[in-house]
């Protein structure tokens, strides 16, 4: 298949949104989004204040259906002029998974058409390719409920992975201090809204550790930070019959995305300013924390100023299809063997990053 222009349809199920969503790529670094529909699962997963995966699974089968045709529909392209089907693979919850690898295996035969495996954390690096193509080599920090790493990107599929959590991810730290202090699921967004009051609070300071912010390599860790807010809470709460007050849930809220923002900027960074990286990217989830978006981008006009700074939509920050259908645009699109390949491999359930 040789074309000047490709229709994708991209399906992700790995985690808690069922999405889908059609490309149209055109030449080398031209795609332009025609659908993006996510069906989430947040009111379901919030009553458990976490996903039950069986539960996700359950839902992801129930939505597929309706989510590919809502995106068909909304850009205009039917099911028969699909060039090529892409799904992502992992990581992520596997009974989530399989729904879309299934579904996608199944509309690749019946149309006789080529299905390419998606890597997760690749697909969140492409939220910053869907309206602009970046300037190499970039440094990109992926934040999400299931990963924090930073990414050395030379090029397109060229990743050297320069550090990761060693424990705890970043959305999963937020997702688990808002549970200590009683905020909804998921905790990045309601920790968000609940540090942004206080300033209208008048409350204690409280500090919380910075986490390896200053150790040579680029690894994170999260999980200490989360149980300082576990102490913290419990010492504010010893002498008291009462849970905490308003003002102390702010209080702490805010300064543990402090000090959680402050890590994540600080490595990025120092990555950025080590390789002499060109652009600075972010993506994952936590990519749409507001202030992480104010921070770096304080920091790199100061810290690194000869390099470019881009931030993706938060839509395509969080989970969605889009971001699956550029990963796989500038795969077709930057590697001429790369169908050849794919069909003789067919669906890859392990591709690395
Ligand atoms: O990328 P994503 O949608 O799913 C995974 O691949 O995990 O990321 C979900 C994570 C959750 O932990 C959620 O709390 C976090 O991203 N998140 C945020 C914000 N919006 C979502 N964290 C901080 N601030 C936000 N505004
Ligand atoms: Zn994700």
């Amino acid at each position: 298949m040789s074309k000047k222009n490709i229709k994708i349809l991209a399906i992700e199920t790995s985690c808690d949104e069922t999405a889908a969503a059609v490309i149209l790529g055109n030449g080398k670094n031209n795609l332009k989004i025609l659908s993006n529909i996510v069906a989430s699962q947040i009111d379901l997963h919030r009553i458990t204040h976490g996903i039950v995966p069986e539960v996700a699974s359950r839902a992801h089968v129930e939505k597929i259906i309706p989510v590919i045709q809502e995106s068909l529909l909304k850009s205009r392209i039917k099911l028969k002029d699909i060039d090529l089907f892409a799904v992502t693979i992992g990581p992520g919850l596997v009974g989530s998974l399989l729904v879309g690898i299934d579904i996608v295996r199944a509309l690749a035969y019946a149309s006789d058409k080529p299905v390419i495996s998606v890597n997760h954390v690749e697909a969140h690096i492409y939220a910053n390719f869907v309206d602009v193509s970046q300037k190499f080599p970039a440094i990109v920090l992926v934040v999400s409920g299931g990963h924090t790493q930073l990414i050395l990107m030379r090029g397109h599929g060229n990743y050297k992975v320069l550090g990761s959590t060693i424990d705890d991810a970043a959305g999963e730290a937020f997702d688990k201090v808002a549970k200590i202090l009683g905020l909804p699921y998921p905790g990045g967004p309601s920790i968000s809204e609940e540090a942004s009051k206080k300033q209208k609070v008048k409350s204690r300071s409280i500090k919380f550790p910075r986490p390896m912010i200053d150790t040579d390599d680029f690894d994170f860790s999260f999980s200490g930070l989360k149980t300082a807010v576990l102490y913290k809470v419990r010492e504010l709460t010893s002498n008291r019959k009462s849970p905490l007050n308003r003002d102390l849930i702010t209080a702490i809220a805010y300064e543990f995305q402090n000090a959680i923002v402050d890590v994540l900027v600080t490595k990025t960074t120092k990555a950025a300013r080590k390789y002499k990286t060109k652009t600075i990217m972010l993506g994952g989830g936590v990519a749409a924390n507001k202030l992480l978006r104010s921070e770096l981008k304080k920091r790199v006009k100061k810290e690194v100023p000869n390099s470019k700074f881009y931030i993706p939509a938060p839509k395509f920050c969080t989970d969605n299809a889009a971001v699956v259908g550029a990963n796989t645009f500038y795969k077709y699109s930057h590697d001429k063997k790369f169908l050849k390949n794919w069909k003789k491999v067919g669906l890859n359930l392990n591709p690395k990053l």
